[in-house]
């Protein structure tokens, strides 16, 4: 079972592991931001997240085995828009999964809100296939990207 700790409440270790799988080029080259980052750059991250409310990391894990992370920014009027990834140094699969239906009942039973959003690069098929099949659905596109989003009235059965 997954439990997950807020990024602001993460031991000394916790940090410089998710440091670790954020700068894997498997994770950093789906990100916007694909320059490798300091742990200077991502300690001042992690702080300046304890002076906002509009953005929540979290840190997953199952018993003492760190997961992925997920995370939701710009929360507004009932919505927020979504990050995820998997650790990049376990090769056991479902984990994507299991950590987007966590990250799910959160937003949705726990925070309240209506519509998750986010944006995927149009050429990480495993992504755009992976919240496809998790029910978000395309609304937009640009040159590079596709708007996906799923609403909590259409949860679907299996949840
Ligand atoms: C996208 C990501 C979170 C999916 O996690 P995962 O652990 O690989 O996913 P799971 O093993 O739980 O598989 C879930 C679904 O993803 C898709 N998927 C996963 N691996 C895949 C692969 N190698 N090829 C095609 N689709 C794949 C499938 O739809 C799969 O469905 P299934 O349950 O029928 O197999 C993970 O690959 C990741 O961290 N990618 C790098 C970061 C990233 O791109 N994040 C999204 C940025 S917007």
């Amino acid at each position: 079972m997954l439990d997950s700790i807020n990024f602001t409440d993460l031991s000394r270790r916790q940090v410089v592991e998710v440091l670790s799988w954020r700068n894997h080029p498997a994770i950093r080259n789906h990100m916007r931001n694909k320059e490798t980052i300091s742990l200077t750059e991502h300690l001042q991250f992690i702080e300046q997240l304890s002076t906002v409310t509009s953005k929540r990391y979290f840190y997953v894990h199952e018993k003492c085995e760190g997961v992925g992370t997920f995370s939701l920014t710009g929360i507004k009027d009932g919505s927020a828009e979504i990050g995820i990834y998997v650790n990049p140094f376990l090769h056991s699969k479902g984990y994507g999964n299991q950590i987007i239906d966590f990250m799910i009942n959160y937003a949705f039973d726990l925070q309240n809100l209506s519509t998750l959003f986010l944006e995927v690069y149009k050429d990480n098929a495993i992504a755009v296939q992976f919240y496809e099949k998790n029910d978000f659905i395309k609304y937009d596109e640009s040159n590079d990207m596709y708007m996906m989003k799923l609403q909590s009235q259409q949860i679907p059965h299996k949840r």
